[in-house]
């Protein structure tokens, strides 16, 4: 898909450079040969975009922060105002729960028992209903957005009937605004402007989420605020969630599971549209679980929807070669280590029988390895099974260069994806 360009580095380039953004793999190929903790100016953080260092930095979390890594930039340099708002009015300023240790190990354990083996496979009949719903709403037009009318009402869907809200109030676009809104928190983009709506934004959010907090609180049933709510740890001296930690832990889960599972959907869309072949050589397996798992965790080194996250460094820190300084902050680049061919050879190409295709850190690794993995791997499998299924002849209707990518630094998410097909006749 991509070519194996490289570039001369000078030092000035930075991630955010609209040409990279829409294109980064080039970049990143450079970074690793050239300067592989490479400090970007437009950012100001260091770039980690070999495999082996991103492993290092994210299994050494007593000199690498998550929490410093997110909270120092929160709100993008209007924290006091938009703190003021919250406080005022959306039920107080209810902070995303990223943790170090010792917090998060408690509210790790707390926040898996919502993600259970086989809660998730309980999951699995309800999932494949609403997606072959949706893949036969457009089936028969021919055409479709694979972002407006796949990929992002797909996982809004699920995510919003998992976690127990009721989706004739919700709907897609409200779950798009509500992502939006707690995303440009940790964007490092948002103008004051954009705050003072995104905050107005969050305080309907969280009254919306206290508002089920309440009822379940009263009347338990078999969803994931629920087990929230309810969630007890045997032996801690604090076995239960506090309010607090119970509206910031399903607004994550709403925004984390809802985003990332769109984009790993639309960019599967993408590979089956611009591969000549796969489509109809994946058809005949469709049913085949090692295939399809193969083929969506394939899809997921390749392109994974999560780009790069952040850490701060506690003291100097030596990370392949490089000085980071303490108190600097440094990204994660997992795309790059995904595409690091020390790890995995030849890394442009799909390579469904790649033999360590599990190795990829598209969920991160460590202590904050992505929580909703299962859920995540089965939504995709599902919507893979049912587009291969369903659709043929999946086309980009306009060239590959000309699609575009949001202007976020974590993820690599299409603005749109303009697609043709016809209705599998079987
Ligand atoms: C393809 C879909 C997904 C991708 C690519 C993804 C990616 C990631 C990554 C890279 C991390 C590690 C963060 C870090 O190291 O700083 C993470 C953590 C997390 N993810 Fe996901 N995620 C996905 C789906 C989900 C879903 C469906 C949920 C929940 C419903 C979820 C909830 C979380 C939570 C709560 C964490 C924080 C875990 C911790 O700090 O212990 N994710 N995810």
């Amino acid at each position: 898909m991509t070519t194996l360009e490289t570039m001369d580095l000078t030092g000035e380039e930075t991630r955010l450079d609209p040409v990279i953004r829409n294109n980064p793999f080039p970049f990143y190929r450079s970074l690793r040969a050239q300067d592989p903790v490479y400090y970007d100016p437009g950012l100001d953080l260091y770039l980690v975009t070999r495999y082996q260092d991103a492993v290092t930095v994210l299994h050494d979390d007593i000199n690498f922060s998550l929490e410093h890594g997110y909270q120092d930039r929160y709100a993008n340099g209007h924290i006091e105002e938009f703190a003021e708002i919250m406080e005022r009015d959306g039920g107080g300023f209810i902070r995303d729960l990223t943790l170090d240790p010792p917090a998060h190990t408690r509210l790790r354990r707390l926040t898996e028992k919502a993600f259970t083996a086989h809660r998730v496979k309980d999951l699995e009949p309800r999932i494949r209903q609403i997606v072959v719903d949706l893949v036969e709403g457009v089936a028969e037009r021919g055409e479709c957005d694979g972002v407006a009318d796949i990929g992002g009402p797909l996982t809004a869907r699920i995510i919003s009937e998992q976690l127990g809200f009721d989706w004739s109030e919700v709907g897609t676009e409200q779950v798009a605004i509500w992502t939006k809104a707690v995303l440009d928190q940790i964007g490092r983009m948002q103008t004051r402007e954009d705050m003072l709506e995104n905050a107005q934004v969050m305080c309907g959010l969280q009254k919306y989420i206290t508002r089920y907090i309440e009822a379940r609180e009263k009347e338990p049933r078999e969803d994931m605020i629920s087990d929230i709510v309810h969630a007890e740890l045997q032996d801690a001296e604090n076995p239960k969630l506090s309010r607090y930690e119970q509206i910031s832990t399903i607004r994550g889960f709403l925004i984390a599971g809802n985003d990332t599972t769109a984009t790993a959907i639309t960019n599967l869309l993408l590979v089956l549209a611009t591969q000549p072949g796969l489509l109809d050589e994946l058809f005949p397996q469709v049913d085949n679980e090692r295939v399809m798992m193969r083929f969506v965790e394939e899809n997921l080194r390749l392109m994974p929807p999560v780009h790069g996250l952040f850490r701060t460094a506690m003291k100097d820190v030596d990370v392949g070669g490089t000085l980071v300084p303490a108190e600097s902050q440094v990204c994660i680049m997992y795309a790059s280590a995904n595409d690091d061919d020390s790890k995995f050879p030849d890394p442009r190409k799909l390579d469904i029988e790649r033999p360590n295709v599990g190795a990829s850190l598209t969920f991160g690794s460590g202590i904050h390895k992505c929580v909703g993995i299962s859920l995540a791997r089965m939504e995709i499998k599902v919507a893979a099974q049912e587009i291969i299924r369903r659709l043929e002849n999946i086309r980009l209707t306009v060239p590959l260069e000309q699609l575009i990518y949001q202007p976020t630094m974590a993820s690599q998410t299409l603005e749109s994806l303009p697609l043709t097909f016809t209705r599998r006749q079987v």
